[in-house]
């Protein structure tokens, strides 16, 4: 699928297979999930839109750029607000609007619980951050809000991502890039990806 990007740097392999460790403690793994997540976006933002101006520098003038367009972080929560204070420390401009969508257990459907956009969009890049895409339920509506509130050029920062998740999500929004560290065999039948990372939200805030 060409709107999926995996990537294959050396510093995100390595950051994954530590954080999948299941002997790795919350406060690593929050540090862990923090660096991936600057990683990915890294790589997501990499086409956001500059425009040229000029700067002193104690030589003389030279040419540079400055970011033109506002952006803004859709942590989904709970387990995507890991996600969010690296990202934002390289982009301290970006605006962070929470959504808050759980997974029901019996019908793995995603349920609004939590949605405090203004009435209008504030930003013109939205990157939703949610460190699993596993059924890509809760991906879809959250994208769904996104539209609906007029968001046009939205992208999706996760983890790791089950190959379900990433085909619902592809069909749903095709106009959606996706941008994982990796994507993993299946799901199991209670819709954890495998061999994943068990709960992405329990790892991080240690309520396993
Ligand atoms: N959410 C998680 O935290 N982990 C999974 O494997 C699937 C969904």
């Amino acid at each position: 699928m060409d709107n999926v990007f995996v990537s294959n740097h050396a510093l995100i392999l390595h950051k994954l297979t530590k954080l999948r460790d299941v002997a790795t403690e919350p406060k690593k793994f929050r540090e862990l999930i923090r660096e991936l997540s600057i990683l990915l976006a890294y790589e997501a933002t990499q086409d956001l839109r500059l425009d040229p101006t000029s700067v002193t520098t104690p030589m003389g003038k030279a040419q540079g750029y400055q970011l033109t367009e506002k952006v803004g972080l859709i942590p989904v929560l709970r387990a995507g607000l890991g996600m969010v204070e690296g990202i934002w420390e390289m982009m301290p401009g970006a605006e962070v609007w929470h959504i808050g969508l759980y997974r029901d257990e019996r019908t793995l459907h995603p349920v609004s619980y939590y949605n405090k956009l203004p009435v209008e969009p504030t930003v013109q890049v939205c990157l939703v951050l949610d460190p699993m895409l596993a059924t890509g339920g809760t991906a879809v509506e959250t994208i769904n809000i996104l539209k609906k509130w007029g968001a046009k050029n939205i992208k999706y920062i996760g983890i790791i991502a089950a190959p379900e998740g990433v085909a619902a999500l592809s069909q749903a929004h095709p106009d959606v890039p996706i941008y994982v560290a990796a994507v993993d065999s299946h799901l199991n039948e209670i819709g954890y990806i495998v061999p994943g990372l068990g709960d992405a939200g329990d790892r991080q805030f240690g309520t396993a």
